[in-house]
């Protein structure tokens, strides 16, 4: 018996350093690969072999706040309050089970000297009824409880179709590759990438897809919601303070998931119907010789198949460009709105969007001098 249980030992030890050994290798040669050889490899990237312009790509601000932690309407102080609730549960789980551990392994730790007596395995316990029903029972009331404050937040969160609020302004959302087109059937404003929307008012957004499923989150204002072709969810939320919030793409959609980006801009009550007011309006038709030749390049080419200038052209295809200037971004909430990024963009967007639908549509300098100076009067 005895020379049983040193054998054993030898095997474990053994065992042990087979186990150290093969991490340090493993683990050497990983980093010398990553770290050493990695800093060798040149790769070669089209974004920053051509463009340079500094401020190509959006710079999120301070104040913005992805978080899910952080709670700026009703719906997300639910939220968030849940999930305090579940932590609270995991972490006080967590706390007794690696209390119970450490415990175990202080407590009943083998000495020296029993070590030297031992003659074999220790005693084996098998079966506790008492310990089999508490570890059965006490994991379903735990369960149970995480279910129902769960089931109650959603229902509190989670509109269905009839909730919608009476005084509530409605927003279609529609997910593209990749982009967000916001709708607003009261008002006869059509937008992209940028919904604006007024403090303290609930707002019922219609969420739906142009092609894959997406999935609308602004993390402040409100949890994910699909955006699911040929279907829509109903979705609310009240954001109680102006300002500005970022949001995000949540669903995977394909290689450009990530620039899919939603800034939804809370403005005081003049200030939102000011801005509708400004956006349902038809697009300036300012005339000079640049602008015309502009206007006419963009008629000329397919451009005015995709996109919609109100009175000039009807496509629905992409985001509708009639006030254009008054967004601050473009490319999915990517690219700063300037007019020399403009132009680097209708030059060659898979430069800077790889995947985008927008074509390169191969103009020349001149021409597009020309459109930019026509798109820059689209305020
Ligand atoms: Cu759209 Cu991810």
């Amino acid at each position: 018996m005895s020379e049983q249980g040193n054998t054993s030992d030898k095997v474990v030890t053994r065992a042990w350093w087979v186990l150290i050994l093969t991490t340090l290798v493993v683990g050497g040669v990983g980093f010398f690969l990553i770290v050493v050889l990695g800093n060798q490899i040149e790769v070669e990237d089209p974004i920053v072999e051509n463009f340079t312009p500094t401020d190509l790509f959006v710079q999120p601000d301070a104040e913005w706040n992805t978080s899910v932690l952080v709670a700026k309407s009703p719906e997300t102080r639910e939220i968030r309050k849940l999930t305090w609730f579940v932590f609270a549960i995991a972490g006080g789980i967590f706390l007794v089970v690696e209390g119970l551990l450490l415990y175990a392994i202080f407590r009943y730790r083998r000495t020296k000297k029993q070590r030297l007596e031992e003659t074999g395995e220790p005693v084996q316990l098998y079966g506790s009824n008492p310990v089999e029903i508490a570890w059965t029972i006490i994991p379903i009331i735990i369960v149970l409880v995480l279910c129902l404050a769960t089931i109650r937040t959603i229902q509190t969160v989670q509109p269905t179709k009839n909730d919608r609020p009476e005084n509530a302004l409605t927003v279609e959302v529609i997910g593209h590759r990749w982009w967000w087109e916001f709708r607003y059937p009261e008002l006869d404003v059509v937008t992209a990438n940028e919904m604006y929307i007024p403090v303290d008012r609930p707002i019922w957004l219609e969420i739906g897809s142009a092609d894959v499923i997406h999935s609308f989150w602004v993390p402040e204002l409100q949890g994910k919601m699909d955006a699911i072709p040929a279907h829509t969810n109903y979705w609310k939320l009240t954001a109680e303070k102006v300002g500005t919030y970022l949001g995000q793409c949540a669903e995977y959609c394909g290689n450009q998931h990530a620039n899919m980006l939603i800034r939804v801009v809370v403005l005081d009550e003049s200030g939102f119907d000011g801005w509708a007011k400004e956006q349902a309006r038809p697009a300036d038709n300012i005339t000079s010789e640049q602008v015309d030749l502009g206007r006419k390049v963009f008629l000329k080419y397919a451009c005015q198949s995709c996109h919609a200038v109100a009175g000039v052209s009807e496509g629905t295809y992409a985001p509708d460009l009639t006030h254009l200037m008054s967004r601050k971004t473009f490319a999915g909430g990517m690219i700063p709105n300037t007019p020399d990024n403009l132009k680097a963009w209708i030059d060659d967007p898979a430069q800077i969007k790889p995947g985008s639908d927008m074509p390169a549509l191969k103009l020349t300098p001149q021409e597009i001098e020309q459109v930019v100076a026509y798109l820059v009067t689209l305020k």
